[in-house]
């Protein structure tokens, strides 16, 4: 029941992100911090998935970007980015997702990420296996990095850390078969999942750009960590996923740059 509601709940999401995609709104934004927007399409994603929602699960709390967190101390907390690829919607580059997740305390137990332009619906429900269209999910099986394709984010909300962030980037370029910057965290966890990508990195994540992604990736056989390779990713949002082989491996190259800096 709980799987069916994310499912549901990013549907209605994604049908207004495609809706709007050819629209004036699409370029509609107001700025939330220097180099971040939020679009009235986000907005409108939001609350059909809220009210969506609630209407099915009165008693959970929701933590939404837009919204923040409504709280009435329900164990039970849906986690919604409704539209993770913002910059990419702005521009009509066709890469963006709607991702939702519920979490029972610290236990992810379902999550949706839904890609609406290809219509594609990657899903998990803790202990039952991850999904994309109803075919189960398995991440890579690729141990050697010169063969393998590497996806990261950029950090450019804290552009002081980009000195640290190309030292790890330019180690790591060297040694793999090479690196990808799509612009959506839920969708890049996704794409780890199900074995198109064989690890993804990010640092200062939010928990509603990874909750989906994270279940995903655990459900199809991969690792999540923080980038020091401690389970402390949700908390901090500095994260590293993979398809377990070469996790550690992935990790060597984001130790020295990381080691001094506060994050
Ligand atoms: C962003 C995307 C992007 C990542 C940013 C996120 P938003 O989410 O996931 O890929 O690099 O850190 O904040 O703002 O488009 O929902
Ligand atoms: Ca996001
Ligand atoms: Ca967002």
């Amino acid at each position: 029941m709980y799987l069916e509601t994310a499912v549901e709940a990013a549907k209605l999401g994604g049908a207004i992100l495609t809706d709007n995609l050819q629209s004036e709104m699409r370029r509609q934004v107001s700025k939330k911090q220097q180099f971040d927007f939020v679009t009235k399409v986000d907005l409108l994603s939001e609350k059909a998935i809220i009210n969506y929602i609630r209407e099915r699960h009165p008693e959970h709390d929701i933590l939404a970007e837009e919204s923040g967190a409504l709280q009435s101390g329900s164990d039970f907390q849906w986690i919604i980015d409704p539209l993770d690829g913002t910059k990419n919607y702005i521009h009509g580059f066709p890469f963006f997702s709607v991702s939702v997740a519920l979490r029972q305390k610290n236990q992810l137990l379902v999550g949706a990420v839904l890609d609406p332009v290809r219509d594609e619906l990657f899903y998990a429900e803790k202990g039952k296996g991850a999904f994309l269209n109803g075919q189960p999910l398995q991440v890579s099986t690729s141990n050697n990095l010169s063969e393998c394709l590497i996806a990261t984010g950029f950090p450019f909300r804290a552009k002081h850390l980009a000195a640290s962030y190309f030292r790890a980037f330019s180690a790591m370029f060297h040694q793999v078969s090479d690196l990808r910057r799509a612009g959506s965290a839920a969708l890049d966890l996704a794409y780890v999942a199900c074995g198109r990508i064989d690890a993804f990195w990010e640092i200062g994540l939010n928990l509603w750009d990874i909750a989906a992604g994270v279940l995903l990736i655990e459900e199809a056989g991969g690792t999540v960590t923080d980038i020091y390779e401690q389970d402390r990713h949700l908390l901090s949002g500095h994260i590293l996923a993979s398809n377990s082989r070469i996790h550690s491996k992935i990790a060597n190259f984001l130790e020295a740059p990381f080691r001094n800096v506060s994050l």
